[in-house]
C-alpha cells in the first residue's frame, strides 16, 4: 500500500469557521475524515498532518524522507511565500501534489503566484474538498507509473 502524507497549512484547522463563502461550512475535522475514507477506497494508506508552523511543516516534510511514497499538500497562505517550504519539498524529492480548495486565481492578485509549484508534480485548485480527492488520484496515478 502506498504511503500518502497530507499537509495542511496555516488556518486551514480553521475551515467551516473562516471565510464561509469561499471554503464553505463543512468542519475541517469532518473534510479529513471523508479524504481518509477516499484514501482507504484508492488503497492509499493516508496521514494528515495539520500546522500552523511552517518549521514543523517543513520537519514533516523532511520526516516523510524515506518513509512516504507520496505528499499532497494545501499548504495555505505558506504556497505564496515559503521559499523555506519549497526547497523542503525539493529536498526530499517525493512526488507532491500541490491542492487548493478556492480557485486562487480568481482572487487576489498575491494568490496568483505560487512558490511551490515548480517542485510540485503538478496542481489541483478551485474544487472545495474535492480538490483533495482529484490530489490523490493524481497522486495515484504518478505513483503507479
Ligand atoms: C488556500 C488558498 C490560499 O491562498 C489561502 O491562504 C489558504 C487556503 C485554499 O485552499 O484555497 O489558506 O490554500
Amino acid at each position: 500500500m502506498k504511503k500518502i502524507l497530507f499537509i495542511l497549512g496555516p488556518n486551514l484547522n480553521m475551515v467551516g469557521i473562516r471565510h464561509k463563502e469561499v471554503y464553505g461550512t463543512q468542519t475541517a475535522e469532518s473534510i479529513n475524515e471523508e479524504v481518509k475514507a477516499q484514501a482507504e477506497q484508492l488503497g492509499l494508506e493516508l496521514e494528515i498532518y495539520q500546522s500552523n508552523h511552517e518549521g514543523d511543516i517543513i520537519d514533516k516534510i523532511h520526516s516523510a524522507y524515506g518513509n512516504k511514497d507520496g505528499i499532497m499538500i494545501n499548504a495555505g497562505a505558506l504556497t505564496h511565500y515559503s521559499y523555506a517550504l519549497r526547497d523542503a519539498i525539493e529536498a526530499v524529492r517525493i512526488p507532491t501534489v500541490e491542492t487548493h480548495m478556492s480557485n486562487v486565481y480568481a482572487r487576489e492578485q498575491f494568490r496568483h503566484e505560487s512558490v511551490i509549484s515548480p517542485v510540485c508534480a503538478g496542481s489541483i485548485a478551485g474544487f472545495g474538498k474535492t480538490s483533495y480527492y482529484l490530489g490523490l488520484c493524481a497522486l495515484l496515478k504518478i505513483l503507479e507509473k
